[in-house]
This record gives structure tokens, C-alpha cells and sequence, in this order.
């Protein structure tokens, strides 16, 4: 038996799974499991893509390492695709050893057969971040319709596409200071002498979809530009061999990371090698990759072409699919559309997007439409009132009227089962039940009830197994009720005959359409609550244990509170500090009343120089938290804490 490795685009591990993503990961996995289901040989690995420099910026904004980021998006990813029954047999990460290894490896071979150059850019650099700055940390007035705020390689406006030195007063999107140009030496992988190669690999059938050839096609007209595959430090990837503060750029060890993770597969779960499947020649596995239409340059002419260089293994076949749009329009955080995985998950059953997803993808690149209204529909109509309402009413029939036990499936059906194998999703088989009046016959010929109901169940069980790689858990449930296990695509066939159902569970709910507007509405709160956090100040610079010793904290009672007359912001307090009492006039009254306050125990700074106002000398100052929202909260201390004990 042949093998079979398929592969999904590796995620950035720099953001959630979202209902964009997955309209690849669920395309992937019905292939995978559907080649399962025949019985093939099919190994289906993923990744974290961990580097790069957005992943390095974002971590230092946060104050961790690129490693800790990347390990928590690896964790929700994966909590992510298991909700929805993303079947990897390894889901690894780009930052691996094996990775590192594979990456150097090709990377050497090609420099050793000539194909690496190198040459002086010009190109932004902050001399306050320390840094070169990639295309999109570099914004400015477009060039061509002057829109503000524009990126460094596209404007988002007009859509014209340019270099970052054209863009007018540009700034660092980090900082906001302003760059300067810097040459520096940079790595070029030569393309173009792949041309050859590249023209014949990408024309010969059954590598790429027709449409996806002509794009190729229109790319290799246009003339193969070197490709820049090096990075100026500090960039979280890997260091090149043989260069001072140089990393390969993301994409060179990113698809790379589809044979690392293969390898740790290999080393854990399988008999056979990395080297056969990547490797030796003679090997006949096939490689599948399924990506989005907006990383085919990478995958269809730098990824061949790598390959190439270093003597690997080239790809069967690149499946390419278009990009996700809600109600015709593009995802849209501000709409509420740019729904993640996890929010989808929390309030609509995963299989439903399983199910709509399948009924929309095809071997096209066009965008898959998300209508919302047809999703509600569709679910309510197809899955739920006709293919569960099938094996709900025959089963329920057969359960509570006919002890369980199916007869044989009628002659008379012939006709109908070659119907059903022609369009099994056009049949509209709970009119069958209808027709046939199981609850009328079963008056005057329980036997003939029984034999209906017994094709019915037939029905549902060849239904349970073209749904495997659809909606995998749903058909587990079907199984389980018709007491059979592990249907495979033999057993597509009207044979469970003379033999007892389990009793029938609840399958699945109706899809209310309020359900649409409540997910909707929770991804835009949730993206206000995003918006608040990302205006947390940065952190101050760094102080002493001395320093910070030279405050005197102490916990404090406030005794007694009340308005400053004259002053909107100002509340009067004294405070106990143990061995006095202070006067504290505190900018809190927007948050508290007189009377709130009265018998707080709170921090208090007590060596603060005293700060004469115009209603009186203020002797002490209390702590508060300002967020974000607006609100004080003071810093209330346990009542326990005696007044005049030091905080440190
Ligand atoms: N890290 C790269 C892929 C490296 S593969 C060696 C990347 N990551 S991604 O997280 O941005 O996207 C992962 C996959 O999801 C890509 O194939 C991309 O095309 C796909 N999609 C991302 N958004 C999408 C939609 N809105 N709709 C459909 N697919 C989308 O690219
Ligand atoms: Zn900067």
C-alpha cells in the first residue's frame, strides 16, 4: 500500500485560530480522514510557525521571551483544532532542533551549488528600537493617494503597491520615531535558476489546479527576482551558518518545518524514516500541501526550488483553496465577523461549521462565503431535520414499538438504493419514512413497518459513514446507536439486517438564528476588551532595590473623609499611620463617596515631601490604581493590617 503525507500551512503561533483558518484546517482534515476511511496509508502533520519578526516584537511588547509566546499559541492552537477534530498525527513547532537542522542543511547545499548570493540593500532602520524595520513596522502618507497611516509595502486605501523609501514621512511603526536608511548585507536564494525546473514542475498535470497554473504561469512570465532569505539581528529565527547577526527570514525555515515535523513523527510513531519520505528518491510516498490562495508564491515556485537545490523530495501536489468572507464581505474585527475558533466553539456546535464548510469547498480558489442567514438554514434543513431526523424517528420507532430488532431490507427498495448512491445529497430521505407510514402499518402489518424501517436504518448508517470525514464525532454517535463500530467504505452497503439497535440518544440540536447575532456580538466585545488592555502603559525603566527602599510605605486606617469644597477631583482624608495622623487630600471623587471611604485600611506613601494646595497642606499620599476604563480603585490593604506597619 502506497503512503500518503498531507500538510497544512503552519499558523503563526502570534494570534488565535480564527473561522478564516480553519476553513483550511477542516478542507485538509475531511481529506485526510476520507483518505483514512478508504483505508490509505495517510500521515497528516502540522506546526507553530514560531519565528520572524512579528513574533519577536509582540513578545518584547509583552515582556516575555519569543519562546513563551509561541509555547501559548502552540497550546490554545492546539486546543483550538481539537475542538473542532483537526486530526494531525503531529502538530510540532518551526523552533525545533529538527528544524534547525533540515533548515541548514538546505540552506548549505544550495550556497555549495551556487545558488546563494549576496549583495548590499538599503533599507529603514530606528536607531531607538535598534533595528532594521520589516515593510509592515514602517508607516507613512501613500505615495500615490497621500492616504495617513499606510503601510510600508501597500496602501491599504488605493491598493498601490511600493517600496518603503517611497512612502512620505515615513515613521517607525514602533516607536514613532524616525528611521534612517542603513545598507546592510543581505542572502539572495537565485530563483530564476529554477526557471526551467519551475516551468516544467508547475505544467505538468496533477500538480496544481488549472487556475492556480495560470497564476503560476503569469509569476514565471514576469521573470524570477532573487529572493532575500536573511534577516538583520534581533530577529527570533535561526542563525545563518557561517554569518555574524544574520537569521534565515521566516519563510526559509517555515516550510522546512513540514519535514521537521515529520521527522518527530517518525522518531515517535512510525516504521519508517524522514529520509522516505522527504529524502530517497526511490521512495513513492506523496506529499500533498493545502494552503490559502495568498501564500501560493511561496509554496508553488520558493519551496519547489528549495527542494530542488538540496537534492529533496519535490511535492505531489499543492491544493489551493480561497479565502473566507462572512455575508460577502471581508472578516472584519469592527463588524464583529472575525470570529475566532475558541468564540465559535463557545456558543455553536463545531460540527456545523464542519458540515457547511464541506458543502461549500471545491477545487476552486474562489472565496467560500460564510452567509449567515444560509447557515442557520442550511444546518437547520439538512443536517438536523433531515439526516438526523431519519435516524431519530426509525430508531425512536424501532425502540419503543418493535423491541429494538431491524428485519431485512425490502426488494421492493432496489430502485430507490441506486437512487441514493447516484446523490446521496440530494435525496431528501426522511420522505421515505413519510411515504411509507411505519405508523399506520404497524396496525395492520408490523412486519412491513419493521422491513421500512429497517431500510431506513440502512440509510442512516451509509449516511453516518459518507459523513465520517465530515462531521467524525456525529458519526461515532450514529454508530453507537446502531450498535456498529469502525464503518469503513465497504461497509457502504444495505446490510445491517435480523439484528438489535441500541437505544436513541439525542444527537444534536436545532441552530436557533439568535445564536448567529449572540456570537457576533460576543466577538466584538471581546475585541473592546483587547482594544483596553493594548492601552496599558509600558513599563518605566528599570530602578534599584535601593531605590525603591527609599519609600516609606506604610499600611494607614482612614479615619475620617470628606468633599473639598471647590474641587470636583478632591477628597479630604486623615489617615492613622501609627504614630500620627495625616491629612491626605486624594484625587479619588470621581470614584468614591465621603462615606465609602470611611474605615479603608490603604497603602500610604509617607515620607512624600508635603504638597501645599490651595485647600490645605497634604501630608501623606494614598495608592490607587487608574485603569484604563477610568476608574480609581484605591489600594485596599487586609483590615487586619495594624496602621504603621511598613509595606515592602
Ligand atoms: N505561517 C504562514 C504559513 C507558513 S506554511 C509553511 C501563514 N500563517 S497564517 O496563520 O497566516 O495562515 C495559515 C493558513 O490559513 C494559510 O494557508 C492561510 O491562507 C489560511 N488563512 C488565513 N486566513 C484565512 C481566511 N480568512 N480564509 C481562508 N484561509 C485563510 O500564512
Ligand atoms: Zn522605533
Amino acid at each position: 500500500m502506497s503512503r500518503i503525507l498531507v500538510t497544512s500551512a503552519l499558523p503563526y503561533a502570534n494570534g488565535d485560530i480564527h473561522i478564516g483558518h480553519l476553513v483550511e484546517y477542516i478542507q485538509t482534515d475531511i481529506f485526510v480522514r476520507f483518505l483514512r476511511l478508504i483505508g490509505e496509508n495517510v500521515v497528516y502533520v502540522c506546526a507553530s510557525d514560531a519565528h520572524g519578526a512579528p513574533i519577536e516584537i509582540n513578545a518584547a511588547k509583552k515582556g516575555m521571551t519569543p519562546q513563551e509566546l509561541v509555547g501559548e499559541y502552540h497550546r490554545r492552537h492546539q486546543m483550538d483544532f481539537g475542538r473542532f477534530e483537526i486530526s494531525f498525527d503531529e502538530f510540532y513547532s518551526t523552533d525545533s532542533p529538527e528544524n534547525q537542522k533540515h533548515s541548514e542543511l538546505i540552506y548549505l547545499r544550495a550556497k555549495e551549488k551556487g545558488h546563494i548570493v549576496s549583495r548590499e540593500i538599503e533599507q529603514y532602520y530606528c536607531e531607538r528600537c535598534g533595528r532594521f524595520l520589516p515593510d509592515r513596522y514602517i508607516k507613512g502618507e501613500c505615495p500615490r493617494c497621500s492616504a495617513l497611516d499606510q503601510y510600508g509595502d501597500v496602501c491599504e486605501a488605493c491598493g498601490a503597491i511600493y517600496r518603503p523609501t517611497e512612502l512620505n514621512d515615513a515613521h517607525c511603526a514602533i516607536c514613532g520615531g524616525k528611521p534612517e536608511l542603513r545598507t546592510s548585507r543581505h542572502l539572495f536564494f537565485k530563483l530564476m535558476d529554477f526557471a526551467d525546473f519551475l516551468q516544467d514542475w508547475t505544467s505538468s498535470p496533477g500538480h496544481l489546479q488549472d487556475e492556480v497554473r495560470g497564476f503560476v504561469r503569469t509569476w514565471i512570465d514576469q521573470g524570477l527576482r532573487d529572493w532575500d532569505i536573511s534577516r538583520d539581528g534581533p530577529y527570533f529565527g535561526f542563525k545563518i551558518p557561517g554569518e555574524e547577526n544574520k537569521f534565515f527570514y521566516v519563510w526559509l525555515d517555515a516550510p522546512i518545518g513540514y519535514i521537521a515535523a515529520t521527522e518527530h513523527y517518525c522518531s515517535n510513531k512510525s516504521d519508517i524514516s524522514v529520509e522516505d519520505y522527504w529524502i530517497n528518491h526511490e521512495s513513492d510516498i506523496e506529499i500533498h500541501h493545502f494552503i490559502g490562495k495568498d501564500i501560493g508564491y511561496f509554496h508553488t515556485l520558493f519551496w519547489p526550488a528549495m527542494l530542488k537545490a538540496a537534492d529533496y523530495r519535490i511535492p505531489n501536489a499543492v491544493h489551493v483553496h480561497g479565502f473566507l468572507t462572512v455575508d460577502s464581505r471581508k472578516m472584519s474585527k469592527s463588524r464583529g465577523t472575525f470570529i475566532t475558533a475558541r468564540q465559535f466553539a463557545d456558543h455553536i456546535n463545531p460540527w456545523f461549521l464542519r458540515y457547511f464548510y464541506a458543502s461549500k469547498l471545491g477545487s476552486t480558489i474562489d472565496d467560500i462565503d460564510l452567509n449567515l442567514e444560509e447557515f442557520v438554514n442550511r444546518t437547520n434543513a439538512e443536517l438536523v431535520n433531515n439526516i438526523t431526523n431519519l435516524i431519530s424517528r426509525s430508531a425512536s420507532f424501532l425502540n419503543k414499538r418493535l423491541d429494538s430488532r431491524l428485519g431485512v431490507v425490502p426488494q421492493s427498495c432496489e430502485d430507490l438504493k441506486t437512487q441514493i448512491f447516484s446523490h446521496v445529497e440530494q435525496c431528501y430521505l426522511d420522505n421515505y419514512i413519510q411515504r411509507n407510514e411505519p405508523w399506520a402499518a404497524i396496525k395492520s402489518d408490523p412486519e412491513k413497518a419493521r422491513n421500512d424501517l429497517t431500510f431506513a436504518i440502512n440509510c442512516s448508517k451509509i449516511l453516518a459513514i459518507l459523513l465520517k470525514p465530515i462531521i467524525p464525532s456525529y458519526s461515532a454517535k450514529v454508530e453507537e446507536i446502531l450498535a456498529v463500530k469502525d464503518l469503513k467504505w465497504e461497509d457502504i452497503q444495505f446490510d445491517l439486517e435480523e439484528c438489535s439497535i441500541n437505544t436513541f440518544e439525542k444527537l444534536v440540536d436545532r441552530l436557533e438564528p439568535g445564536t448567529m447575532n449572540r456570537l457576533i456580538e460576543v466577538s466584538k466585545d471581546d475585541l473592546a476588551a483587547t482594544e483596553k488592555k493594548t492601552k496599558i502603559p509600558d513599563f518605566k525603566e528599570e530602578i534599584s532595590v535601593e531605590d525603591f527602599s527609599k519609600i516609606d510605605l506604610r499600611v494607614g486606617k482612614i479615619l475620617s473623609a470628606s468633599d473639598v469644597e471647590g474641587s470636583d477631583k478632591l477628597v479630604k482624608l486623615r489617615v492613622d499611620v501609627g504614630k500620627e495622623i495625616r491629612t491626605v487630600f486624594a484625587g479619588i471623587k470621581s470614584s468614591y463617596s465621603p462615606e465609602e471611604l470611611i474605615g479603608q485600611t490603604v497603602a500610604v506613601v509617607c515620607n512624600l515631601a508635603p504638597r501645599k494646595m490651595r485647600f490645605g497642606v497634604s501630608e501623606a499620599m494614598v495608592l490607587a490604581a487608574g485603569s484604563p476604563g477610568g476608574k480609581i480603585t484605591l489600594c485596599e490593604l487586609n483590615p487586619e493590617a495594624m496602621p504603621g506597619s511598613i509595606i515592602k
